[in-house]
């Protein structure tokens, strides 16, 4: 067993001031943002950075390359990513391709867990793929998780990376590479969103919230930083790289449908999460709650998410169950799948 961490976390209100603390000795730093961020006036102001802020969500490989020239022309020893998934992600690949360089991420959604986890996903323009790439040297070297980053998402951002958070809890704690110090943090990561996901979505100032998601989401990256993402996170790329659906939706709108086929597979363990979930034990029970809470948070169903259009949907559900297939992630599922049955599972979602 081995589990891997950032070398510091710091946690709190108010904890990315403390960020002077480790650019002490930094030379050259480059901040890896997006656009809307480089715009609303909470990046750190440092007089040694530059700020490449073209990130788009879903970031792809032209912007790695563009970051990756910046941070090079720069001479950049540290790499500060601040933002949701996908600028932490680009700065992940940038670092990783610098070689050495100090990689601090700073979350400022709380849902991928980015900032813990030795995991990126980027896409593949040319091929129309989004690929996850696992990693040691991925892992950022310090993440600073201050809730009050988050405190400004909107009502479906905050559903969606929410949902996504209880997906990562969920699939480490059921994944084939589970093990006791990944479980940990995946059960604290499922109660927290329990607790804290419908109120963080009902009232954004509700601090104390906020902070329980924040520490869900990084209790869910380093759960599956350890063990694995599985069905869900595989079925769901595809989604994003064909139909533009964000990360978070994206598995929002499939975890209902791939817990009812992955349950008999693991049927102890997802009774166990039933119980984290303060439910009895039983598919239909987990389902339900599943169910309620996509509808409460008024998370989209995945037809809308995709122009109601089916003929297009099915055309594509062959290469989508495909791409799903090879990305990996299904073979840690409780219960791996063929081919066919994750194109139903693409169906009874729709
Ligand atoms: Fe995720």
């Amino acid at each position: 067993m081995r589990f891997d961490s950032p070398r510091t976390i710091l946690q709190g209100a108010g904890s990315r001031h403390q960020l002077h603390t480790y650019i002490e000795y930094s030379k050259k730093i480059l901040i890896v943002t997006d656009s809307y961020l480089a715009s609303s006036g909470i990046l750190p102001k440092l007089d040694n950075a530059i700020i490449f802020s073209g990130v788009q969500p879903d970031p792809t490989d032209t912007n790695v390359a563009e970051g990756f020239d910046l941070a090079t022309n720069h001479h950049a020893d540290t790499i500060i990513a601040m933002g949701g998934g996908s600028p932490i992600d680009c700065a992940k690949a940038i670092r990783h391709r610098l070689g050495k360089a100090q990689l601090i991420a700073i979350p400022t959604t709380a849902g991928t867990g980015s900032e813990a986890t030795p995991v990126m996903v980027i896409t593949d323009e040319t091929a129309g793929v989004k690929r996850m790439t696992r990693d040691h040297s991925l892992l950022p070297d310090v993440a600073i998780v201050d809730h009050e980053l988050s405190a400004t998402m909107p009502r479906p951002l905050t559903a969606h990376v929410g949902v996504d958070t209880l997906t990562h809890g969920m699939e480490a704690y059921v994944s084939q590479k589970r093990h006791n110090l990944s479980n940990s943090m995946a059960v604290h990561c499922i109660e927290r969103c329990h607790k804290y996901l419908r109120r963080a979505w009902l009232n954004g100032n509700d601090m104390e919230a906020r902070e329980g998601m924040a520490i869900a989401a990084l209790e869910g990256g380093l759960a599956f930083g350890n063990s694995s993402v599985a069905l869900v996170h595989g079925m769901s790329r595809p989604l994003g790289a064909l139909f533009h659906i964000p990360h978070g939706l994206s598995n929002a709108v499939l975890l209902a449908e791939v817990t009812r086929f992955s349950f008999e597979g693991a049927e102890h363990l997802y009774n166990e999460i039933a119980a984290f979930l303060h439910l009895k034990p039983g598919l239909n029970n987990l389902i339900q709650y599943l169910e309620n809470l996509n509808r409460d948070l008024e998370v989209p169903r995945l037809r809308d998410c995709c122009n109601n259009d089916l003929d297009l949907f099915n055309q594509l559900i062959p290469k989508m169950a495909h791409d799903a297939l090879a990305s990996g992630s299904p073979a840690n599922n409780p219960r791996v799948p063929t081919a066919e049955q994750i194109e139903a599972i693409y169906r009874a979602a729709w």
